[in-house]
């Protein structure tokens, strides 16, 4: 169990959210859609808060998928506010958080005002510690064939190694964690790649009620795992040479 306070070491260093559940949170209130996503928002500068202060090294959400186009115009238009409103706030707060923002997935659709503001916060926040990653306009297996035809036509040869580096994801770790939330268990396009090796956490929270002891709960779950990326445990190998021995004997 984590203590009450308590600073995350180099089993977690990096954590990624799909942040599900603002239609349903704002459904459930009678309220438009929109009005989920404006509160998914305020969660997501709380947990940016509470992350820097555990001392995470990594933080990547999903904020908004290649298929979330298919949403209403008027859907769209609101979570594309929103993204424009955090990146004005995010300018003014990168040296107080200490983040380095990074977009992942396609930004090319932006307008040219937004995108030249996101690629001048990515410069600014270069240097900070914190990462920050928003997955916008981001679909894994989009990612990946963005990676190899660009090994492609450096000439490179494919390997996991160069396509690891050739990934929108290539200045950080993979995912220890990936937290879902909003009840469906699945990875819907996230991290393809990347998730190869992440524990898993599900819940059942709509990401607007998700706050600081949810991701306790979550990272509880995590450390109580045992990850052995294919292999054996130390114990258990040994246990099992002596199970092995005795059933000899
Ligand atoms: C999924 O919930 C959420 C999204 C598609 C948008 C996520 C966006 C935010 C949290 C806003 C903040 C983003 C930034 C970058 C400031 P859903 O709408 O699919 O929920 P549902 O499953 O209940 O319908």
């Amino acid at each position: 169990m984590i203590e009450d306070k308590f600073e995350l070491d180099e089993k977690l260093k990096h954590i990624a959210i799909i942040m599900d559940g603002n239609g349903r949170w704002a459904n459930k209130r009678g309220l438009p859609r929109e009005f989920g996503h404006s509160r998914g928002a305020e969660t997501f500068k709380k947990i940016i808060e509470y992350c820097k202060d555990i001392k995470l090294n990594v933080l990547t959400v999903y904020a908004f998928s290649t298929e979330n186009w298919k949403r209403p115009k008027k859907e769209v238009d609101s979570i594309m506010k929103l993204l424009s409103q955090y990146v004005k706030e995010c300018e003014k707060s990168i040296n107080k958080y200490d983040l380095c923002v990074r977009f992942i997935g396609d930004i090319s659709v932006f307008e040219e005002t937004l995108r030249t503001r996101i690629e001048k916060l990515q410069r600014v926040s270069a240097n900070n510690k914190f990462i920050l990653n928003i997955a916008f306009n981001y679909g894994g297996r989009n990612e990946i064939v963005y990676a190899a035809n660009k090994l492609l036509s450096e000439g490179k040869e494919i390997s996991e190694e160069s396509l690891s580096q050739a990934l929108y994801t290539s200045h950080c770790p993979d995912p220890d964690l990936i937290i879902r939330t909003g009840g469906d268990c699945r990875i819907s396009n996230f991290l393809l790649w990347q998730a190869a090796y992440s524990e898993l956490y599900f819940t059942d929270v709509l990401w607007p009620d998700f706050d600081k002891n949810e991701l306790n709960k979550a990272i509880n779950s995590f450390y109580s795992r045992k990850r052995r990326y294919g292999g054996l445990d130390k114990d258990s190998s040994s246990s099992d040479k002596q199970a092995r021995k005795d059933t000899l004997c």
